[in-house]
């Protein structure tokens, strides 16, 4: 039987690729969920208690910041807020919603502590909102959500992702999809452990080295000589100290001819973050976003239809197309729905409160990234 259990999700930056994100992690492991609300970027998500682990969750989501199991959907009059067996603790109060509704519950809470013995220390500061920056392990935070109650279960943890950054032998800033950016991609494609991934636009490798961390065997595939071989350094890197069993391989060439160096049917998934042009210092012009696309177009419709050789039935992949923002809010992109018609690949339909493409940017990206979750027809 399942025992369903409510939690609330509270994503950062672009939520609703980072709803699809961890709604693609749901389907990849076959846990059953039911989205019961979605506001700007907090989610209400029921899923089975018995198979909910939090932290591992929380490690391998890219968009996730905080899970909070819901304690009160309401009257919290018989709430107990703390079933520890501390007579002192710290906790901190975030509110995603209604302030008033916020104080009147840390009153609830403080009469409640105090009724209790228990010595609790509020965090002090003005923050209303803890970043998961600001949570220590022993720290209580509770969520308050419009009448809903939650208390903190997992939250992300950056520092993880900046040492991973700084620590991996090579960088390219200018070619590296992030860490977080990386997960998403890997997670839309819902590549399960032990399957076999592929990016063909490999880079320095973050999409490999995200992917070996989760049991993933990987391939990449790049132009560029000299990043292969940082991708190589990268993932034999990555290999070692995190002790992973996972394989990986490097081909140096362009994509339009992988199909010589990967078995057909033997890709699992596709998580990428394409070339998407020479770096632009400042907004591109009108006139050069479209011949940028035009080209791109072109490498898009031979790397696509090469990878389609390699693909195994069913198989997922995640790709990002550019929209290049010119002056006075314009936008140019190419027509990537004709294309895929054209090599007989279709937009995947995940959920209904998820569409693609969704748009990965922020207000001064000069090119919005388009993320496509598609699959052989
Ligand atoms: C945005 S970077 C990829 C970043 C990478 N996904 C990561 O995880 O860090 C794009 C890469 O595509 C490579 N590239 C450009 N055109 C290519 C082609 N036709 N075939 C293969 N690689 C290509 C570039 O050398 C560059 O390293």
């Amino acid at each position: 039987m399942n025992i369903m259990k409510k939690y609330l999700f509270v994503f950062g930056r672009n939520p609703d690729v980072s709803l699809a994100e961890a709604i693609s992690y749901f389907v990849a492991r076959n846990l059953i969920y039911k989205i019961e609300l979605v506001v700007e970027e907090l989610a209400i998500i029921s899923l089975d208690e018995t198979f909910f682990k939090g932290k591992k969750i929380i490690s391998q989501l890219g968009g996730t910041v905080k899970i909070g199991e819901i304690l009160s959907e309401g009257d919290y009059s018989d709430l107990i807020p703390y079933m520890g067996s501390s007579s002192k603790i710290k906790y901190a109060v975030s509110s995603y919603g209604n302030p008033e509704y916020t104080l009147e519950f840390e009153d609830y809470l403080k009469s409640w502590f105090k009724s209790e013995r228990i010595k609790a220390q509020k965090k002090k500061g003005n923050l209303d909102r803890l970043m998961p920056k600001d949570i220590s392990s022993d720290l209580i935070e509770y969520l308050v959500f419009g009448k809903h109650i939650a208390r903190s279960v997992a939250v992300s943890k950056p520092a993880k992702y900046k040492q991973r950054d700084l620590k991996r032998p090579e960088n390219d800033f200018l070619k590296n999809t992030s860490i977080r950016l990386s997960k998403m991609l890997i997670n839309l494609s819902q590549v399960k452990k032990k399957e076999l991934l592929l990016d063909p636009f490999a880079g320095t490798g973050v999409i490999l080295q995200e992917a070996m961390l989760s049991k993933i065997n990987v391939i990449g595939v790049d132009i560029d000589n000299k990043t292969v071989h940082s991708a190589i350094k990268n993932c034999g890197w990555i290999k070692k100290e995190y002790n992973l069993k996972t394989n990986f391989k490097l081909i140096h060439d362009d994509s339009s001819n992988l199909a010589k160096y990967i078995e057909s049917n033997s890709i699992d998934a596709v998580a990428t973050e394409p070339y998407m042009g020479p770096y632009l210092e400042n907004m591109i012009t009108h006139n050069a976003a479209l011949i940028t696309s035009k080209k791109l177009e072109k490498m898009y419709f031979s790397v696509l239809s090469a990878i389609s050789k390699v693909l195994k039935r069913n198989a997922k992949v995640v790709i990002i197309v550019p929209n290049f923002r010119t002056k006075k809010d314009g936008r140019v992109t190419f027509n990537f729905n004709a294309l895929l018609d054209k090599l007989n690949f279709e937009i995947i339909n995940l959920d209904k409160s998820v569409k693609f493409p969704l748009v990965y940017a922020d207000s001064d990206s000069k090119i919005e990234r388009q993320i496509y979750v598609i699959s052989k027809k």
